[in-house]
């Protein structure tokens, strides 16, 4: 752990897997076994998955941008029109560029950070023929209400992609009362497991799905479009998982009620501690257990100015603290697909939002460190 701060007291870092020896362990029997890739272990990581999100088909990728593309693909998305929330990391924007199709970025709802369902519907037009619903820092996105929506307006032919990245582990109550787990969202969702996500393979992403054609071609596209051994259909990446991965991911798995269960006391005890604080959180919608994959906080008053003084306050005091994401709108990878586009609440996120600490190695005395230096270094930052 680096002391980069003047503080004497250990660095509390913004994000920590939650590893053992357990992950080593099955990492060491797949190389003993010499099966690196395409083997059993994959088979029963994307069967945990599929089991545990409640959907019938788990194809898993290499990561959750590949994912997104591939997903994208096969949908045949290329020369139509993609809607995708300003307030994210670029990948689900990049994907729908790479897969060749327009993308048009939307602004997002002011309280829960999300798509905004009114204005999004409102932006539909002839040549939409998808939405991407990100359930952004874990908090599910209400795609139902899209879904209803869109049904509402004869539009059935515009799919929604549930782009769950951040969501494994969050759910959200259906109209009818039940329980649906984020990644059982939409046509089509994904997951990433990357070391920033709850849970992780290093790399890795995951595509899930009820439909069988769908399922079908997204497993000969991530494999060299290979329908079988020799049997190449079409042009398609390598975007397998590897068995050190899959076998990771099936101790992350398992664990996963657990790590849930710690960042859940963690956040509610941030939710109360900062009360009092001239910050915005993040709302989560009625019926929706989060697993607060990331714990945003955006500052009422002052500016990115005050914001950049309070992170850098708080890293004199060894507490990182991170900015909280990316306006799409202001990236240059985007200018030549999604031109012109304003997304002002997303900008204002952008600009005054950092995320906290949040991972299971903390101990209930950082959690009370943090909360701390994020009040002394808001009070000192807005002086
Ligand atoms: C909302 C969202 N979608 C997609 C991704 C891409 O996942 P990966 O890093 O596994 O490619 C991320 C990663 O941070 C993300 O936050």
């Amino acid at each position: 752990m680096s002391d980069t701060g003047t503080s004497t007291l250990p660095r509390i870092r913004l994000a920590r897997p939650a590893l053992d020896a357990r992950e080593l362990a099955v990492i060491g029997s797949v190389l003993e076994s010499g099966m690196l890739v395409s083997g059993a272990r994959v088979e029963r990581f994307e069967q945990v998955v599929r089991e545990r999100v409640g959907r019938a088909h788990a194809i898993a990728v290499a990561n959750g941008t590949a994912a997104l593309e591939l997903a994208m693909r096969a949908l045949d998305l290329g020369g139509h029109e993609v809607l995708v929330p300003a307030l994210t990391w670029p990948s689900p924007a990049h994907a729908a560029a790479l897969s060749g199709a327009k993308v048009a970025l939307i602004d997002v709802d002011p309280s829960e950070w999300n798509l905004a369902v009114a204005s999004t519907l409102a932006r539909i037009r002839p040549e939409t023929r998808a939405i991407v619903a990100i359930d952004q820092f874990g908090v599910p996105a209400r795609v139902r209400e899209l879904e209803a929506g869109l049904a509402a307006r004869g539009r059935s032919d515009v799919v929604v992609i549930e782009d769950a990245a951040c969501a494994i582990g969050s759910t959200l109550r259906d109209a009818g009362g039940g329980e649906r787990a984020c990644g059982a969202f939409g046509v089509v969702s994904t997951l990433s497991f990357h070391p920033r996500k709850v849970v992780t393979t290093g790399e890795g992403g995951m595509i899930l799905t009820d439909d069988a054609s769908l399922a079908a071609r997204l497993r000969t596209l991530r494999n060299h479009g290979q329908r079988e051994v020799g049997v190449f259909v079409e042009a398609g990446p390598n975007q397998r998982l590897t068995e050190m991965q899959a076998a990771m991911g099936l101790v992350q798995i398992e664990k996963l009620d657990e790590i849930l269960a710690r960042r859940r006391a963690i956040a509610a005890r941030y939710r109360e501690g900062l009360a009092d604080l001239p910050l915005a959180l993040q709302a989560h919608p009625e019926g929706s257990v989060v697993n607060e994959q990331t714990f945003g906080a955006s500052l009422t008053r002052g500016d990115t100015h005050t914001r950049d003084r309070l992170v850098s306050l708080a890293s004199e005091a060894n507490v990182e603290l991170g900015k909280l994401s990316y306006d799409l709108t202001s990236l240059a990878s985007l200018d030549r697909f999604a031109p012109h586009e304003d997304a002002p609440v997303t900008r204002d996120r952008v600009a005054r939002g950092f995320a906290l600490p949040l991972h299971t190695a903390m101990s209930d005395s950082d959690v009370e460190r943090v909360l701390a230096t994020v009040r002394a270094s808001t009070e000192r930052a807005l002086t």
